[in-house]
């Protein structure tokens, strides 16, 4: 298991994932388990930098760890944990705000678009929030951290406060790389494809959700914005919504884009869109089901962070220690 590369990854427990997640990170992990030893974790941690009702981030955490197991995720496999009952990754988290610099956390894309969403309750959480991102990475010795594209800019960070700390201290942390796919990584709002979908988005029909009924999804795509020129052709720049949609169904088919232009070839958006709308509704069917069962198997879902936050705790009470000693923390 050990001479395995290590992957952590984690989405924010904030309610139900779409389509974006699935593509962009979802699918990935599940592919990734079969190579890697993996840390699959729910971002619950993270969730509190905007405020939340306690029972809908309990539920949400709940929501996340189903779908996790329901897209392919297999606890025999991944470490899938909470981070909330790992607590090595709040000590740590408060370890690296003291080693990163107000200027880096000034220059996050992120904190400047979540600031301005949030202008009523922008926290200091909000602001430090890579620096705990950087925890979690590092705790776990990580290799690769798969992401879409949004999220790179704080795993660079995480290698800048790794290097920093290794200089200071000696090594202590590995240093982590980003895995980020070429296609995939950034999926678009169907209505509105030059901006990321995005769960927040207040534009009808712009995001699907992973539970989105088939009548829903087809409905949603059917309406997807295109543009006037009735070809099939990837071109972000000039036609982003079509470019958009090819993404999808190539990496839901498993062909590449030049694939989606032949298969398209002479037919116009009618067509394309129904076969996107259709491949994603199939792919999503198994996931709805295996999901649906899951989300009222409480108990198994705790049997399955008990255990996961338990081999999780293992690993990072290790760097943890020694972050500790290498401080001079009793
Ligand atoms: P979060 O919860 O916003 O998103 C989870 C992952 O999904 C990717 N993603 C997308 N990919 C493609 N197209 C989209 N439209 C799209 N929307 C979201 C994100 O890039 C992300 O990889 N800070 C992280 C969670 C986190 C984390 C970590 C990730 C906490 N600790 C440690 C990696 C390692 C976040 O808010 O992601």
């Amino acid at each position: 298991m050990e001479d395995k590369k290590i992957i952590l990854s984690g989405i924010q427990a904030t309610g139900d994932l779409h389509l974006g997640h699935y593509i962009g990170v979802l699918k990935r992990f599940v592919e990734m388990q079969e190579k890697y030893n993996c840390y699959y974790m729910v971002a619950n941690l993270h969730a509190l930098t905007v405020r939340r009702d306690p029972e809908e981030l309990r539920e949400n955490a709940y929501k996340l760890l189903a779908s996790y197991i329901a897209a392919g995720l297999d606890p025999e496999k991944s470490t899938i944990f909470l981070q909330s009952q790992v607590h090595e990754h709040a000590e740590l988290g408060w370890v690296l705000d003291c080693y990163t610099y107000m200027g880096e956390l000034n220059r996050m894309t992120q904190f400047k678009d979540k600031s301005a969403k949030h202008a009523d309750n922008i926290n200091a959480g909000l602001f430090t929030y890579p620096a705990l991102m950087a925890g979690d990475i590092l705790l776990y010795q990580t290799d690769l951290v798969p992401t879409g594209e949004d999220q790179k800019q704080h795993v660079e960070l995480t290698r800048d406060l790794a290097e920093r700390f290794n200089k200071l201290y000696g090594d202590t942390f590995k240093i982590p790389e980003p895995f980020i796919e070429k296609v995939g990584a950034r999926i678009m709002g169907l209505q509105d494809p030059t901006s990321k979908m995005s769960k927040s988005s207040t534009i009808p029909n712009d995001t699907i959700m992973l539970i989105d009924t088939p009548d829903e999804i087809m409905k949603k795509v059917k309406k997807a914005v295109t543009d006037s020129e009735g070809i099939v052709k990837f071109d972000v720049a000039n036609k982003p919504g079509v470019s958009n949609l090819m993404t999808i169904y190539s990496i839901i088919k498993g062909i590449s884009i030049e694939d989606v232009e032949k298969e398209f070839d002479g037919k116009g958006y009618g067509d394309f869109k129904t076969a996107v709308g259709e491949a994603i509704v199939k792919e999503l069917e198994p996931f709805q089901t295996k999901y649906n069962e899951l989300i009222n198997n409480k108990e198994y879902l705790e049997s399955i962070y008990t255990e996961g936050s338990r081999k999780a705790a293992e690993k990072a009470s290790k760097t943890l220690r020694d972050v500790y000693d290498k401080l001079g923390l009793i």
